[in-house]
């Protein structure tokens, strides 16, 4: 039961981090989704650009667009009542100049009704981020594995592993808490780097691949599910096999319908 908790919001995540409760987050990309998840009690209801993955099919997120990330948004906004939904910013909605960043995110705030947006990298985003905060827009981050950089990354790979890397790395997480963000994703990051960023910062860390000592979780939903059954990094625990189940109540379906098993009596309207 959580309809009588309060709407979780980024000061509340703050004061999580401080009382050492962990931050439970997941993707989602619709309002169906969003009800389940916030029924169940998820804090941060993340619409990652990774639906431009999941849901329709692309190779990488450099392709998602801001009217995508909007309508995601908006119907995912409509199944929440208390997790704070957050909406990131696709690739190259905040990269080119500051007032770019500004308009984007704020229509992003206007039109969906979200809480926060998140946004990708480190010191080179750290005045758009201030700016963005200084406006009222909140702002979480995303170290580590960014995915808008994955091929100046060389790949889906594990980032921070020698030192300049890991420096580079701990730079940026304070660049970003000091330019304000309200917490920060850290994807595919050592675990033993991972921990020492979360105890640095006052901000919660949410992990992704970054081991079991950051201030909370984040997995892509469909994955968590064994929905993408493609998709079997490490780092991720499935919960379920759903992409069996699918199958199965598929089969099970097709063969009442050419076995004329289905639709029988008892779901037939009579005169
Ligand atoms: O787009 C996304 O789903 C994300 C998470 C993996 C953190 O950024």
């Amino acid at each position: 039961m959580t309809d009588t908790l309060p709407p979780v919001t980024t000061r509340e995540l703050l004061r999580k981090k401080e009382r050492g409760e962990k931050l439970v987050v997941l993707t989602c990309y619709d309002a169906l989704f969003a009800r389940l998840l916030d029924g169940a009690g998820v804090d941060v209801l993340l619409v990652g650009d990774s639906v431009n993955q999941v849901l329709a099919g692309a190779a990488t997120t450099l392709s998602a667009t801001l009217d995508q990330m909007i309508y995601h948004t908006t119907i995912v906004r409509r199944g929440a009542e208390r997790a704070l939904v957050v909406c990131d910013l696709p690739f190259l909605t905040y990269q080119v100049s500051r007032e770019d960043a500004l308009r984007n995110a704020g229509r992003v705030m206007q039109q969906t009704g979200c809480q926060a947006v998140k946004l990708e990298g480190g010191q080179a985003v750290a005045e758009t981020v201030r700016g963005l905060v200084d406006i009222g827009i909140p702002v979480m981050g995303h170290l580590g594995l960014t995915p808008q950089s994955v091929h100046a990354l060389g790949g889906y790979r594990v980032q921070g592993r020698d030192p300049d890397a890991a420096s580079r790395l701990r730079a940026d997480a304070r660049a970003l808490e000091q330019a304000g963000v309200f917490a920060l994703v850290l994807e595919l990051v050592p675990a033993a780097l991972a921990a020492e960023i979360t105890s640095a910062l006052t901000i919660p860390t949410i992990g992704i691949g970054a081991g079991p000592h950051c201030d909370g979780q984040v997995l892509v939903l469909h994955d968590m599910l064994g929905l993408n059954e493609q998709f079997a990094p490490k780092f991720l625990k499935r919960y379920a096999t759903l992409a069996d189940e699918v199958r199965a109540a598929v089969r099970a379906y097709a063969d009442d319908v050419r076995g004329g098993r289905y639709p029988g009596p008892e779901h037939s309207f009579s005169a």
